[in-house]
């Protein structure tokens, strides 16, 4: 891409509403506009960005053998009579009425509605395991709808639903959806610690939330300090290993780490003090069994081994796909702007040209973009004329993890610079050197999506 042909709206001053650093930095990138309260158009670099993580989701789901499908936004009321919870849930659900006056809802979760889908077409427990997902925008009405896209009111959510016919497999079918999460934070640059936590409308007995800790975080976290020095790292894994999948449940969770509502002051107390940590975090997802609560009442039962009808067991596991885009830059930025993590970043580098119309500068900076284009990379070439200082303070905030500068004062020593968004260091090469070290940093985080 081209900055002269590329949309980004970047602000130069800082907006007034926005509280917190990764609302400022989304609005300052031109990555999205305010629509309405807690509702935002996505703009073509903050798209960018939500697209891969989605790209992300959807590779570690079907890594674990999930199947992606698409459920619509809109819901009949029926459904959710059937299940009990269109009065349970209160004003949080968006209700509406059609042309007919037949009660639609804008879905705040989709547990009825894949409920109905199963019991259409599933009969047998011989076609369970099964897990079901979408990645879909949802609607809460939340009633105080703040800090950009970490709480909006419409917002990108990755929602999968397992079917499973004892609790025993669906306690696999959890566990795999905890290792796959950690996969998922993980390729996205973040660190989210799985907590117990409290299951709230969508009832159940077991269920983790992922936290990614940072100070503007809505929940307030306990956790044993140890905690943090887990990682899951690229150890393989076999996700129809029920011990193995177990054994990392075990491992990841066995150490203290609850939210506010969960909470034990005795059982944390009992952590050496030196590693007890209260601080806050952003959560990032949530997974839950909850066994037969929609099974039993939405009749969805298979016929079991001995020919009976059995309720299905379930589960429901959710990541926050468009919070993540605010969370992530809450865990990583400068005074200067965003810093992405490479796994994540809209381009894989700038090349900023400090001499635009000068021919050498200008022919090595096309060679660059193509040379890195047709390695599969996404290079943003900065070919607009403003001064050097405005181009890089546009690049250090939208973020980009690796510079490309080019000016002829290097060109007649057949060099280019290369520079770490993160560390700030910069090299001198070649620029075939500059592009083999940029395909090697990204060789891991390619993604091939859908
Ligand atoms: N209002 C919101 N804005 C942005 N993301 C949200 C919002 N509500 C929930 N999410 C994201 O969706 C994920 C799954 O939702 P869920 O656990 O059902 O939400 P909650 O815990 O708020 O009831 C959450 O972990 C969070 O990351
Ligand atoms: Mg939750």
């Amino acid at each position: 891409m081209r900055l002269t042909r590329y949309f980004l709206p970047v602000l130069k001053e800082n907006p007034a509403e926005a509280q917190i650093v990764s609302h400022r930095l989304m609005l300052r990138a031109g990555m999205m506009k305010q629509a309405t309260s807690g509702i935002y158009s996505w703009l073509p670099l903050g798209f960018k960005v939500l697209r891969k993580l989605e790209n992300i989701v959807h590779e570690e789901q079907m890594r674990a053998g999930h199947h992606p499908m698409l459920m619509p936004t809109l819901q009949s009321a029926d459904l959710w009579r059937e299940s009990g919870r269109y009065d349970d849930y209160g004003q949080e659900m968006l209700r509406i009425t059609d042309r007919h006056g037949r009660d639609m809802l804008y879905g705040p979760t989709n547990e009825e509605l894949i409920t109905d889908i199963f019991r259409a077409h599933v009969a047998s427990y011989k076609d369970l395991p099964l897990t079901l997902y979408h990645i879909q925008w949802k609607f809460r009405d939340e009633i105080r709808p703040r800090f950009g896209v970490m709480r909006g009111r419409e917002f990108l959510m990755k929602d999968g639903y397992n079917f499973d016919l004892t609790k025993e497999d669906a306690l696999h079918a959890y566990n795999r959806h905890l290792v796959s999460y950690l996969r998922t934070y993980e390729r996205m640059g973040l660190q989210a610690i799985p907590m117990r936590a409290d299951s709230g409308p969508i009832g159940g007995d077991d269920t983790h939330e992922f936290l990614v800790l940072a100070e503007t975080g809505e929940s307030e976290v306990f956790y044993d300090a140890e905690i943090t020095e887990l990682k899951f790292g690229d150890r393989e894994i076999d996700y129809s290993d029920c011990a193995q999948c177990q054994a990392v449940l075990e491992e990841f969770t066995s150490r203290y780490a609850r939210t506010d509502e969960t909470h034990d002051a005795a059982l944390f107390d009992a952590i050496p003090e030196d590693r007890r940590r209260v601080a806050r975090g952003i959560e990032v997802g949530q997974i839950f069994y909850f066994g037969t609560k929609y099974s039993e009442p939405m009749g969805a039962t298979v016929q079991g081994p001995d020919g009976k009808p059995v309720p299905v067991h379930m589960g429901s596991h959710g990541i926050g796909v468009s919070r993540l885009v605010g969370a992530i830059i809450e865990a990583s930025h400068d005074e200067r702007g965003i810093i992405w993590p490479e796994g994540v970043t809209p381009f894989h580098v700038g090349i900023v040209n400090l001499k635009v119309g000068d021919a050498e500068a200008d022919a090595a900076s096309e060679e660059l973009y193509a040379a890195l284009t047709a390695k599969g990379l996404e290079p943003l070439y900065d070919d607009t004329d403003e001064r050097a200082g405005g181009k890089f303070a546009t690049m250090d905030l939208i973020g980009l993890p690796w510079r490309i500068t080019v000016g002829p004062r290097g060109l007649k020593n057949g060099v280019v610079e290369l520079t770490s968004r993160r560390t700030g260091e910069s090299e001198e090469l070649s620029p075939d050197a500059a592009v083999d070290r940029l395909v090697q940093i990204y060789a891991p985080h390619m993604v091939r999506g859908l």
